[in-house]
């Protein structure tokens, strides 16, 4: 099993402290009620620290989040909320007795699926898992994005009272395979003791253009209903990074 979000996951929610989590969640709610206003009960693929997932379930939703990492999830658990909960479990082949009216991924999780394999399972069993009708909601890597904007090094700089970081992000591009494997190096210093300690990890990401989407809905039994860009609601295009899709099981 993939060791990433291993190690990141102890930076994870500073790396994105200003992520507006809030504002997502408010979106995710509007496609929610714009396409099934019944919905009651959601499964998060890939819930990470859980912030979503919690979001939701205040606005009066069941959530129950699905996360590979138990890093992440034992971070997840750390608060108890009402209404939601985490299991350790890989999104291509997870099992559960409950169905649900809405799936959700959010944050690139599906373009952390690679191999074709591993998608049409993930998808198969989102349909198994789905109510008649269910929506099936996801944001992933857009394929004309990065052929026109061809990821570079990044550097990031974040602190809070405890730690002072640097995430170096390096991107190997892998075109024939639509992959860009993004390499980690994460340099900590402890604000308390001094102590620098480093982790590296390689998250390869794998982007998708339309078509191969709406294939990929066909083949495993949903219908593409939209797709724009995540958060903004803008038509995709080569300026867009992430591109949210809105299918339903057919
Ligand atoms: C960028 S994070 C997004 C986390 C969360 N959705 C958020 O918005 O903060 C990607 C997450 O997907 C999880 N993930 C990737 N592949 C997975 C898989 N096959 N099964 C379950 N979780 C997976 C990772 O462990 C990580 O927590």
């Amino acid at each position: 099993m993939s060791q990433n979000f291993k190690h990141y996951s102890q930076y994870y929610d500073l790396l994105y402290k200003d992520k507006d989590y809030q504002s997502e969640t408010d979106y995710l709610t509007f496609l929610i009620s714009s396409y099934l206003p019944t919905a009651k009960n959601i499964i998060e693929l890939g819930s990470g620290t859980g912030k979503h997932a919690k979001l939701l379930a205040e606005k009066g939703y069941e959530v129950l989040g699905l996360e590979r990492s138990s890093e992440m999830v034992e971070i997840a658990n750390r608060t108890v909320n009402e209404g939601v909960s985490f299991k350790i479990a890989d999104v291509s082949n997870f099992e559960q007795e409950q169905s649900f009216d809405v799936a959700l991924s959010i944050f690139h999780v599906i373009s952390y699926l690679t191999e074709n394999e591993d998608l049409i399972n993930t998808f198969n069993q989102v349909k198994k898992h789905l109510n008649t009708d269910g929506l099936f909601i996801f944001d992933v890597w857009h394929s004309p994005a990065v052929h026109a904007q061809i990821p570079e090094k990044r550097v990031k700089r974040l602190k809070n009272s405890d730690v002072e970081i640097i995430r170096y992000a390096t991107p190997v591009i892998d075109a024939e395979r639509n992959i860009v494997e993004v390499n980690y190096l994460i340099e900590a210093r402890n604000l308390h003791n001094g102590q620098i300690s480093t982790v590296e990890e390689k998250h390869p990401m794998r982007h998708f253009g339309k078509p191969e989407i709406e294939l990929l809905a066909y083949a495993t039994g949903f219908k593409l209903l939209h797709c724009e860009e995540f958060l903004s609601k803008v038509p995709p295009s080569d300026e867009t990074w992430g591109v949210c899709y809105v299918l339903r099981k057919k």
